[in-house]
């Protein structure tokens, strides 16, 4: 399907689920640091969703309540010279018109006069409270106008609805082009993964590896890293966020990745793998290592329509304890540990999440007290570790932890597409098995 008849789609479903609210959905803005230069420029993913369209500060109005040939109104900054000089190109009023499919287009410094006029019949409004700051107050403004106009006209939007629960459940569920731009997303950071590993030595500093895992990214036509790379060593392994990436890393180290390129149209990898620089475990950390594998492999089985991401963490949970009992790093019944969470100073962190156009996407995870079904289209994370170090304080009644263990951190995480039997593991080409990971 060409492109523009893949947002259009989109916006008919969009269009229908929201009955006769009118919805108003703002694009990303540049965002400044040292005072004023722009950060790289990152689109509201919600925006892109609709309409494809990569500039800042425009306004997407949904109009359901409209006529056919007036329910999609783009407001764009206008063509200018003296700014495009600066920021580069925009298509403007006609641009848009002409190649996004778009009803009416409008310059944006008209948002607040005709917002009045395009609300007027819709039964209520939808939009996002608490997120764009400059457009609320005039968003709020443009409805309090309408409803205090109610006694005479007899009509007004009567209500405000967050649009995200139309829009994010959509979202969660890929149809086949966006499978396709995952499985590609996916394959380039699988690849980089490897690149880097046969890359690493003793002795190079973090940042090399970074360096080469994001240059790979670049050289294949991505965006670049679709989040601040992780690349950690040793002990570093263990913060979770890590992100300074300036460890010179030790002969005897593991090096933790957890990276991913973002695509053009914003598709996204997130994979982590750990491996030791000089291609050979110690005991200590293939013992880690074979348990954290195991869990992971028996959690990526639950995945499959109709199980869910519930059952994906507490499968891996279980693992990760059973295999920590093995080892002595925990102690008593699997079970009253995990219900106790006497293994949180060792596992902190839950083993996955939606995966698409954000790393950590959109979509719902539980409805009330239960957790949603999986369903064919749905792509999630599945990333359990350990992380021994002194940071947190060892659980009343579980075991000090020998020096040996300390300071190894370990996750391994893949991408997964939810298909119509079970599973596709999108990220499969990055080496996990122990055997491809030694020399
Ligand atoms: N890279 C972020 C995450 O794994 O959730
Ligand atoms: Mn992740
Ligand atoms: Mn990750």
């Amino acid at each position: 399907m060409a492109d523009s008849l893949i947002f259009r789609r989109r916006r008919d479903i969009f269009l229908s689920n929201l009955s006769s609210f009118a919805a108003i959905i703002p694009a990303a803005e540049l965002v400044t640091h040292h005072a004023d230069c722009e950060y790289p420029f990152r689109q509201n993913s919600d925006f892109w969703y609709l309409t494809g369209f990569d500039e800042p500060n425009a306004v997407a109005l949904f109009l359901p309540h409209k006529p056919k040939g007036e329910q999609y109104v783009l407001f764009v900054l206008p063509k200018e010279s003296a700014a495009e000089v600066w920021t580069g190109f925009r298509w403007g009023t006609k641009g848009v018109l002409d190649n996004f499919d778009v009803d009416i287009s409008h310059p944006l410094s008209e948002f607040p006069t005709l917002l009045a006029h395009y609300l007027e019949g819709a039964e209520g409004i939808a939009f996002r409270v608490g997120n764009h700051p400059k457009l609320e107050p005039l968003v709020l403004k443009v409805w309090s106008e309408h409803l205090q106009k109610l006694p005479r006209s007899g009509f007004a939007p009567f209500s405000m609805i967050a649009p995200c629960p139309i829009l994010h459940d959509m979202r969660l569920r890929k149809d086949d082009f966006e499978i396709q731009r995952m499985r590609i997303a996916s394959k380039i950071s699988a690849e980089a993964h490897e690149f880097v590993r046969d890359f690493a030595r003793p002795g190079m500093n973090e940042r090399d590896l970074q360096a080469q895992i994001e240059k790979y990214f670049l050289e294949k036509g991505t965006r670049g890293p679709a989040y601040g790379s992780i690349v950690a060593s040793g002990d570093n392994a263990c913060v979770l966020h890590y992100t300074a990436n300036n460890s010179q890393i030790k002969n005897g180290d593991l090096v933790l990745i957890d990276a991913g390129c973002s695509l053009n149209d914003y598709y996204n990898g997130d994979i982590t793998r750990t491996f030791p620089v000089n291609g050979r475990f110690s005991g200590e950390q293939k013992d880690l290592y074979e348990i954290i594998l195991r869990a992971q492999k028996a959690a990526i089985e639950c995945v499959r329509p109709g199980d869910n991401a519930e059952n994906v963490h507490m499968t891996a949970l279980k693992h990760l304890v059973e295999g920590l009992v093995d080892i002595g790093l925990l102690v008593g019944e699997v079970d009253s540990i995990i219900e106790q969470q006497a293994y949180s100073h060792l596992y902190m962190h839950r083993t996955g999440h939606w995966l698409g156009l954000d790393v950590h996407d959109v979509g719902a995870y539980r409805l009330g007290d239960y957790p949603l079904n999986l369903e064919p289209g749905m792509v999630l994370t599945v990333e359990p570790g350990i992380y021994i170090s002194d940071r947190l304080a060892v659980p009343k009644g579980q075991p000090e932890i020998e020096a040996r263990w300390k300071g190894i951190g370990i996750r391994i995480e893949d991408d997964v597409l939810v298909t119509k039997d079970s599973v596709e593991v999108l990220s499969s080409n990055a080496a996990k098995n122990l055997i491809d990971l030694e020399n």
